[in-house]
């Protein structure tokens, strides 16, 4: 990809300022140090060439020091606790106590059997359910899970990704119930196969289908439920499964391109659909290089959007993303170390400028988070919002001799990679052709055998180690769960209208047959009248089949 300067200047972002002030004025009348000193709204070399050109101003392009003019002096970050296990009514509990201690949006964990579309009682979800998180098999569990939770002014994630349209029709179904118009439903869907069959693995079909019922949600929620983030393009379980921070930024972007490509395709216009793309990336050790590699994917996507692709709007050039703190840095071992861990890793997103975070908890390396994990993770981030000052101006870092010049490194390297993947032809290709795998396979050993020759020390792993550990209280999931879960399954199934269950299924199968159809109003009728993930994922199944792995 071609090195370009980026024109943005001061008053342009002046007039943004103002613009934003009146939708979101700034937090505090105003902003002062602990020594009483004024806080500037931003810090910027005045007429400095080589700046204006790299680094622009915050809600201007190429976004380097963020996607709004004002930051988080306006608005914090939302406080997006993942959360989810047991079943509906549990984890329904686990929400709303998370919303009373003052998160800010909504985040569901959906158990195995849910993510790979089998119902609670089929064989398959044996020993799993409600286990990592919650257990829906059909609307009834989403009433119970959404329960008392007003859907027009709470923001909800869903991680869920080969049966993403069936529980976005849930969603949208108890939007209804509640009163709640479509279009005032706001959220996210991940929604993005592609990561899955390079690294996290809860794919069911082969990619072409899979790629048809994605775009078909960006087309039905463009028309019906603009608010709604439609993909949330993940870097987060390729870091996870070993890759470095310029491979997690590289394999997203890319495959962030093939779901435009894909897109473009169906064809959609890329000023409608691409404002409600969004990211999701992993906040890992090494502070610097982690705030560096958020600032340079927005800077590359920027430029692959408005140069690359020619989109016209400039919320489609805006890379906006959630962050979750790397979970596979937590130690079984001396698990309170994991909040030191935590809280660094969240300041990384914070000061890369993130519009949504998870804090892990503690004992994430053990089990689930109990109550009082999950509550210090929350506190974590509102420390970090209130009393370290660190929101008050925006893209602090921005500047820093190290930072830019990591930002600029990081650029490089992910366009070489970018660069390598077009000449494979593309994500899906590189993905089937097993690049991507391998790449992160050969990065996830190397990190290993430095973890075991202590090249690399983790604390509490293979240096500063107790003699004995002691394990803290952690959360068990009620082993009875599986059974109720079951029970309340089959009344469900007792209870609704089967000859009406018959006929949605019926109708879903016949439109699959024509790949011009979408699916969505479809899928929506089917759940509306019960059906579960389980029956409507089978129909999906039996006519694009199962992809057995790359
Ligand atoms: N100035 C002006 N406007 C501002 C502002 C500011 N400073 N801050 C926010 N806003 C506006 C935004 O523009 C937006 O308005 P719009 O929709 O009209 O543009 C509104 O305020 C809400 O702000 P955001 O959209 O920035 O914040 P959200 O939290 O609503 O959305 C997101 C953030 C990243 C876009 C969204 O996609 C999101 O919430 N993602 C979360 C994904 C998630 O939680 N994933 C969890 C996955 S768990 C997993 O997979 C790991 C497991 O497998 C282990």
């Amino acid at each position: 990809m071609s090195d370009h300067a980026f024109p943005s200047n001061k008053e342009s972002w002046e007039s943004a300022v103002d613009r934003t002030l009146k939708r979101f004025p700034e937090r505090k009348a105003s902003f002062t140090t602990s020594s009483d000193l004024e806080i500037d709204r931003l810090y910027h070399p005045e007429e400095n060439e080589a700046y204006e050109e790299k680094l622009g101003y915050p809600g201007e392009y190429p976004y380097t020091r963020g996607i709004q003019p004002t930051m988080y002096r306006s608005r914090l970050w939302t406080m997006r606790q993942y959360a989810g296990f047991g079943s509906a009514s549990e984890t329904n509990k686990r929400f709303r106590y998370l919303l009373e201690e003052g998160q800010t949006g909504l985040s569901v964990a959906f158990d195995l059997p849910t993510q790979i579309g089998y119902d609670s009682d089929d064989i398959m979800a044996e020993g799993e359910v409600g286990k990592v998180g919650v257990a829906i098999d059909s609307l009834h569990d989403m009433e119970q899970l959404l329960d008392e939770i007003p859907l027009d002014k709470v923001s909800t994630s869903m991680t869920i990704n080969a049966p993403a349209s069936v529980l976005l029709c849930m969603y949208l179904a108890v939007g209804e119930k509640q009163g709640v118009p479509l279009e005032e439903l706001t959220g996210t869907i991940q929604n993005d196969i592609l990561k899955e069959y390079i690294a996290r693995g809860t794919y069911i079909y082969p990619p072409k289908p899979s790629m048809r019922l994605i775009t078909n949600i960006f087309e039905y929620c463009q028309q019906y439920v603009p608010k709604f983030n439609t993909i949330s393009i993940s870097g987060y379980h390729i870091r996870e499964a070993g890759s470095t921070a310029v491979q997690e930024v590289a394999f997203t972007l890319a495959n962030g391109m093939a779901y435009v490509d894909a897109a473009l395709e169906a064809g959609l216009d890329i000023d409608t659909f691409a404002p409600r793309l969004a990211f999701f990336f992993n906040a890992h050790n090494h502070f610097f290089e982690e705030v560096a590699k958020f600032r340079a994917a927005r800077r590359i996507w920027a430029r692959i959007m408005k140069e690359h692709y020619q989109a016209k709007s400039e919320k489609s050039w805006k890379l906006r993303f959630h962050t979750q703190t790397g979970g596979s840095t937590l130690t079984a071992q001396q698990p309170d170390n994991n909040v030191v861990r935590v809280t660094m890793q969240a300041l990384a997103a914070v000061l890369g400028g993130t519009q949504s975070l998870h804090t892990n908890s503690r004992d994430e390396a053990l089990s689930l988070p109990t109550e009082e994990s999950a509550r210090i993770a929350l506190r974590t981030q509102q420390i970090i919002a209130n009393e370290s000052g660190v929101a008050d101006t925006a893209d602090p870092l921005g500047g820093s001799f190290y930072v830019e010049s990591l930002t600029d490194r990081i650029e490089e390297e992910v366009n070489k990679y970018l660069d390598q993947i077009h000449e494979i032809g593309g994500a899906v290709k590189a993905v089937e052709e097993g690049f991507m795998q391998r790449e992160i396979q050969r990065t996830a050993y190397e990190t290993q055998k430095k973890i075991e020759n202590e090249e690399e020390i983790i604390v509490g792993l293979n240096q500063y180690k107790l003699d004995e550990e002691v394990n803290p209280d952690l959360l068990k999931v009620d082993e009875a769960l599986e059974a109720s879960q079951i029970k309340s399954l089959e009344t469900t199934r007792k209870e609704r209208d089967q000859d009406a269950v018959d006929r949605a299924l019926k109708a879903l199968r016949e439109q699959t047959k024509d790949s011009s159809v979408n699916l969505i109003p479809y899928i929506l009728q089917a759940v509306k009248v019960y059906a579960t993930v389980g029956e409507i994922c089978h129909v999906l199944r039996d006519e694009f089949g199962e992809y057995t792995g790359m």
